[in-house]
């Protein structure tokens, strides 16, 4: 932050008054970029819409935001991290000056460093100060650009499934951002009552809120959309924690260094507990962030609760390790942790599925109907699909061999999981999955 007013002639007015100049600049700037941004990217979307550049230019900024929103994301978290193990690691004893909350030596890419932390804060404040917040704040930025690329603009395919609720794509795209908001305010609602001060009746009901999110969810958006907004409404709370509470809590302990006067010790605490929500935050929303590369969660007939073990279980690996930076030991939370994933895997496993052997031998020609019914229209070096006119991620089932080889796939995509077709848009009956199902099994062989 740039502190060009400083010294002794300076009152709170003055104070409020820079800082208001420095905010009014940078959200113009802000503004400004996005929307730039935001008008070369409806100019470019009119002149595409509807032609066979569409999909492919959807495809680029699908990969260039998809891109930003991963790097910006583990600067956030890498961060966020660091700083905790700092937390955790500090000497708090060893020959510590009385103004020092401890310091901390490391080697890193060939150089020695050493860190002092401040009790409250130094007694000038260094000219030049960095700040931790634009790694957030893009993350959710980006974030939220690509929600909307992949499931709103293309609700029909991947934010609604009329099998779970026919809803209209405006319907569906108020739940999902509606869900963000109301999320929010409920957490932080929560955090301004009473209730924080009870961390653990606060973490059971958060999860049993949370829970509840989820259902909701699997019960009105297809299962990977419902997914990805519990991610997106964990990752909001995030960044908003960072920009409603804990960067004007830290905007305050500077103006207090500066103005030299007393801190109101209830805004650190507040960013403390943020921070710490956020901390265990990270691993679950990193797992949802990744989860749609994982059909058997997100396409299991009990999403929702798979969502919650592998939510619960992460945040425990991550109380584990949090302990054991700051030299404890527990005995039972990893091993709880662990065990719980093992048995969600053993439950959702096929290997107590039953033989396929109901419709007797399965022809490949039964099979290969069926395909060139329910799936070539997208997934073939020619689709006729108004929408998708590339094979999606380069899957084509045009040969007796590329349906052989993605047999495995198909299982996981169009049986286990039912997450293909996508939407049901070739409207498969459970019947022709039972027969593909019963191929598979019969050793999908091409005759
Ligand atoms: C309306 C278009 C459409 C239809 C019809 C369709 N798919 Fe897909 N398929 C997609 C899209 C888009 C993706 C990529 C996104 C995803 O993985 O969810 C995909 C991905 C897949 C994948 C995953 C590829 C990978 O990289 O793991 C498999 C397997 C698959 N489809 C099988 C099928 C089968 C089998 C059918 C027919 C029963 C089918 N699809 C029908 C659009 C379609």
């Amino acid at each position: 932050m740039e502190l060009e007013m400083r010294g002794k002639e300076l009152t709170e007015y003055t104070y409020d008054l820079s800082q208001r100049i420095i905010l009014v600049t940078q959200i113009r700037r802000v503004i400004l970029v996005t929307a730039s941004v935001l008008l070369v990217g409806f100019a470019v979307y009119w002149l595409i819409k509807d032609t066979p550049m569409q999909g492919f230019v959807m495809e680029w900024l699908n990969l260039i935001i998809r891109w930003a929103h991963v790097v910006v994301g583990i600067m956030w978290i890498g961060a966020s991290f660091y700083f905790i193990f700092l937390e955790n690691n500090l000497n708090r004893t060893d020959g510590v000056r009385d103004e020092l909350a401890g310091n901390l030596w490391a080697i890193h890419g060939g150089g020695f460093y050493f860190l002092e932390k401040y009790k409250v804060a130094p007694k000038t404040l260094p000219k030049t100060l960095h700040w931790f917040k634009y790694e957030a704040y893009f993350t959710w930025i980006s974030g939220f650009t690509l929600l909307t690329i992949v499931y709103y603009m293309d609700a029909k395919s991947f934010l609604i499934d009329p099998q779970i609720a026919d809803l209209s794509v405006s319907t569906a795209i108020a739940i999902g951002v509606g869900t963000m908001i109301v999320g929010w305010l409920v957490y932080d609602g929560m955090c301004k009552s009473p209730l924080v001060k009870k961390p653990m009746l606060f973490a059971v009901i958060g999860v049993l809120l949370l829970a509840g999110v989820s259902y909701f969810l699997s019960t009105v958006f297809s299962s990977r959309a419902a997914y990805i907004h519990v991610g997106a409404l964990i990752g909001t709370i995030m960044a908003w924690n960072v920009y409603f509470v804990i960067i004007p809590s830290q905007k305050a302990l500077v103006k207090a260094a500066v103005l030299g006067k007393p801190l109101d010790p209830s805004l650190g605490k507040k960013a403390g507990e943020r921070s710490l929500h956020n901390n265990y935050f990270t691993l679950p929303v990193i797992f949802i962030m990744i989860s749609n590369h994982f059909p058997s969660t997100y396409g299991h007939e009990f999403n929702w609760i798979i969502l919650m073990v592998l939510t619960l279980a992460s945040a425990g690996i991550k109380h584990f390790w949090n302990l054991l930076e700051r030299g404890e030991r527990s005995r039972f939370i990893l091993p709880v942790s662990i065990v719980a994933l093992i048995s969600l895997a053993l439950v959702t496993s096929p290997a107590f599925e039953k033989a396929g052997d109901e419709f007797g031998e399965v022809s490949f020609q039964q099979v290969n109907e069926i395909v060139i019914s329910r799936c070539i229209q997208c997934h073939s070096a020619t689709p006729t699909d108004d929408q998708w006119n590339l094979a999606p991620n380069n899957v084509m089932f045009d040969t007796p061999q590329q349906i052989q080889a993605q047999a495995e796939r198909i299982m996981v995509r169009s049986v286990r999981t039912q997450t293909m077709p996508l939407g049901n848009k070739t409207n498969m009956t459970q019947e022709e999955r039972d027969l593909i199902r019963a191929w598979i099994l019969q050793g999908a062989k091409v005759d």
